[in-house]
Order: C-alpha cells, then structure tokens, then sequence
C-alpha cells in the first residue's frame, strides 16, 4: 500500500517544521500507523541545511518526551512529487512554498494551523527571536495542530 506523504515547511527548518514532523512522527506511531507514513520537513530557505535542530528546539522536543533527529533540508520542486501534503507553517512560508513548486503538481498545500481549533488559518509564530517559552507555546500549537491533522487524514484515508 503506498504511504502517505506529509512534508511540514517553515523558513529555516530548524525550529517549527522539524519540531511538528517529530511531534506528529510521535502520534503516528502511538497511532500504530507508521508504516502508512513518510514524514518529513524542510525549509524554504537554505540557511540551515545539513544541520541539526536549534538546542531549544531539541530542548523542547526532549522535555515532552518526543523524539527528534533531523538534518536541515530545503524544500525542492520534487517533493511536491514525493509527498501528498505540504503542510507550511505560516502564511509567508505559504507564499515561498508557492513559489518553489513546479507548475503541475497534485500535493495539497495548507498551513498547520487550518487545523487548530482554537485559531484556525493563523500563523505558528516563529520562536527563533524568542526565549525558552516561545518554544513551549509552539509545541502546544503543533501537538494540537498535528493532533487534528492526524484525524483528519484518518478520517479521509480510511486508516
Ligand atoms: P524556523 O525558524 O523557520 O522555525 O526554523 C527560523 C530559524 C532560523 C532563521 C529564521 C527562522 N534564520 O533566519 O536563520
């Protein structure tokens, strides 16, 4: 049975968009789903490519018992090939996305937060300029987030 495909974006991919594939690589598996998944993330810029998460980003991952281990990537025409969903995680990060993808492409493009129920379509703010609890908020945003998209692909999948 082919996987399904879920790219998570973000402009540096070393906070918010390999925090949320971990997080949701984490429900997944407790979900007992894994082997119908290929989870990924990368940024739309280059700056951080072939590194690890922030220290905070690992920090925060750690302190609720996720784990995380990634190495910085650039979001690529191909992965609108390679993965179903592109799941960005602001607006700006939207508008790159657009931006790098091919002309024809059949992956569906939405931010994370269309799928929080408590702010739906609004931003996951970036916690690069902030301090160790700008992380903590941007983990209860993307376990929500990553919680409801989860439901909804098992709704939509039939998993
Ligand atoms: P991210 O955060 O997009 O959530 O990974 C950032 C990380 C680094 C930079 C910007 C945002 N930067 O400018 O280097």
């Amino acid at each position: 049975m082919q996987k399904i495909g879920v790219m998570f974006v973000c402009l540096g991919n070393i906070c918010r968009s390999p925090l949320a594939e971990a997080i949701f690589a984490d429900q997944v598996q407790r979900h007992g789903l894994d082997h119908r998944f290929d989870i990924a993330s990368s940024g739309t810029a280059n700056y951080h490519v072939g590194e690890q998460p922030d220290p905070r980003t690992i920090d925060v991952a750690r302190r609720n018992s996720v784990p995380i281990d990634h190495h910085g990537q650039q979001l690529d025409q191909v992965h609108f090939h390679e993965y179903d969903y592109i799941i960005t995680m602001d607006r700006s990060n939207l508008t790159n996305a657009e931006r790098i993808a091919p002309q024809e492409h059949s992956a569906t493009m939405v931010m994370m937060r269309d799928f929080d129920p408590s702010e739906p379509g609004s931003d996951v703010v970036d916690p690069w300029y902030g301090d160790r609890q700008g992380f903590d908020e941007c983990f209860d945003v993307l376990e929500r987030s990553c919680a409801n998209f989860l439901e909804h692909l098992k709704s939509e999948h039939s998993l």
